[in-house]
């Protein structure tokens, strides 16, 4: 009896790892499916653990010995020396660590415990994490062909792949297209009705009581970005067409729409894109008019489909925290509002600039497509190598006070360059950032100008999806102010 009550224990033991990770809600937010799939699994794994007692009762104590061997691998592999023999950085590969989820720290603590290159476990996938401006350099520009990225499913309803997933040709190609798209489309005329539209749904919240700012915030971008790609206005009649199957790839990426759905709405918005092709002056109709044949073009069409998804959340994104960073900021928010017309540009392009060094730019992760060596350490083939922005912008060396919100650092000559890079880098910098840089800087400038802002929640933030958000029982509330002459 005893011997079975042990090795129950044991075999109860095996799984935990994994089900005190599943159990985390940042994770089950993350992959709801998958964990729906995994929590299957750990009832399959119950259910033969039970079979196995119930048919078969003398085997129970050499399975829960074959646990006790996983379980000791496991906790040896956890130890921060584990590989160092075959040069693998200090570190711990303890299966499933919660700190990556839930500590807005765990890179510091790394860098402070283990060096600025060190082993970890993120999805149950070992990484290395490194820390330090010419590491990321190095990484990012000289050791760029020895570097993969981390396959994302939505790539692969695309048939040459999304663009950061594409061969580099193809890649280098499409960025052509849609840089040049993009300088047409961000014309003067677009510029100011983008700014208009941005004034005139902020103010249009006015006196509305709190609202949930995420959900505003993509809808806001959402539109901004189908005018920015499709040429398509909020009140085209169009507009509500696309903006529904922009709403499924959505639900999409958070594995709350399946694939005949998706799949569905990718092939309505390339219907809808085919019949723009030839109305407006959007990154669509400038990528066509230069080729008529890029109409039929799938791999074109969908990345538009998804660069509008992905640019409308990570812009609505970056929205939320201004408002919660300004929030905070009572004394930046009265010097913007003080500020004379002549510089309130630059003071509202410092704001975006800090907001961006502090929030939504959290790492970029690469996988080793050989084996690497980084300061002296190898990096196995295949293992994922995520360079830690966050930490680099908060580099004590480079920023005063770095973890202060102090948009002035970034005003007049004050701008620090090393290792600023919120937005990418070399042949992968985004090519958004004339977008966040004309929808921040407007959103701010609607703050300082014309918008008062109440906030409740935020606190404590949670990790979701890749990026820190404030919590989500922030809410946000806009009232008119007197406009400043
Ligand atoms: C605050 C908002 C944004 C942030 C923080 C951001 C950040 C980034 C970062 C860090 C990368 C490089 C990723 C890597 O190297 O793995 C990137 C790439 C990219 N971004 Fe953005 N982005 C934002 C908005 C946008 C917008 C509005 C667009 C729309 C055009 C956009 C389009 C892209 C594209 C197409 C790439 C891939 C470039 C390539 O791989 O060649 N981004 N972005």
């Amino acid at each position: 009896m005893v011997v079975t009550i042990a090795s129950l224990a044991v075999l109860a033991a095996v799984p935990w790892p994994v089900y005190s990770l599943l159990a985390l809600r940042q994770v089950r937010d993350w992959r709801p499916a998958e964990a729906r799939k995994a929590a299957l699994g750990l009832l399959g794994y119950a259910a033969g653990v039970a079979g196995a007692w119930a048919l078969l009762p003398q085997s129970l104590p050499y399975l829960a010995g074959a646990g006790a061997l996983w379980l000791l691998g496991e906790r040896i592999r956890a130890h921060n020396r584990w590989g160092a023999w075959s040069g693998l950085p200090p570190g711990s590969l303890s299966l499933a660590p919660h700190g990556p989820w839930t500590d807005e720290a765990y890179f510091r603590k790394g860098r402070e415990r283990y060096g600025p290159v060190f082993k970890f476990t993120r999805y149950f996938k070992p990484c290395i994490c490194v820390i330090g401006h010419e590491r990321a350099a190095e990484i990012l520009g000289k050791k760029r062909d020895a570097l993969g990225l981390p396959p994302l499913a939505m790539s692969h309803r695309i048939p040459k792949g999304y663009i950061r997933f594409m061969a580099p040709e193809d890649r280098e190609a499409l960025r052509v297209i849609l840089r040049e798209g993009l300088d047409c489309a961000l014309n003067e005329a677009r510029m100011a009705r983008l700014r208009a539209e941005i004034d005139r749904r902020m103010e249009a919240a006015v006196g509305a009581g709190a609202f949930e700012p995420r959900g505003f915030c993509h809808d806001l971008t959402t539109d901004l970005m189908l005018d920015v790609i499709y040429g398509v206005m909020p009140g085209d009649p169009a507009a509500p067409a696309f903006r529904a199957a922009i709403a499924t790839l959505r639900r999409g990426e958070a594995e709350r729409a399946g694939e005949p759905e998706i799949e569905a709405a990718l092939v309505r918005l390339g219907a809808l894109a085919r019949e723009r092709a030839d109305r407006g002056d959007g990154v669509l109709q400038a990528a066509v008019g230069a080729d008529p044949g890029r109409a039929e073009d799938e791999t074109l069409l969908r990345n538009l489909a998804y660069i509008t998804l992905l640019g409308s959340t990570d812009v609505g994104d970056f929205i939320v925290w201004a408002l919660k960073i300004l929030s905070e900021a009572p004394e930046w928010l009265a010097d913007l509002r003080a500020a004379p017309d002549a510089r309130l540009a630059d003071m509202c392009g410092a704001t975006v600039k800090e907001i961006l060094r502090l929030e939504q730019s959290e790492f970029v992760i690469r996988r080793a497509t050989e084996d690497l060596t980084i300061d002296g350490f190898r990096v196995p083939k295949g293992w994922m190598i995520v360079i830690s922005t966050r930490e680099n912008h908060r580099d004590p060396e480079v920023y005063d006070a770095p973890h202060a919100f102090r948009p002035a650092r970034f005003l007049g000559g004050g701008r620090p360059v090393v290792g600023y890079r919120p937005l990418g880098a070399f042949d992968r910098t985004c090519l958004g950032a004339p977008i966040v840089d004309l929808v921040g800087t407007q959103v701010v400038r609607a703050l300082a100008r014309g918008i008062d802002l109440k906030v409740t929640g935020g606190d404590p933030r949670r990790y979701a999806a890749q990026h820190w958000r404030p919590n989500p029982a922030f809410r946000v509330a806009f009232a008119c102010r007197p406009k400043v002459a």
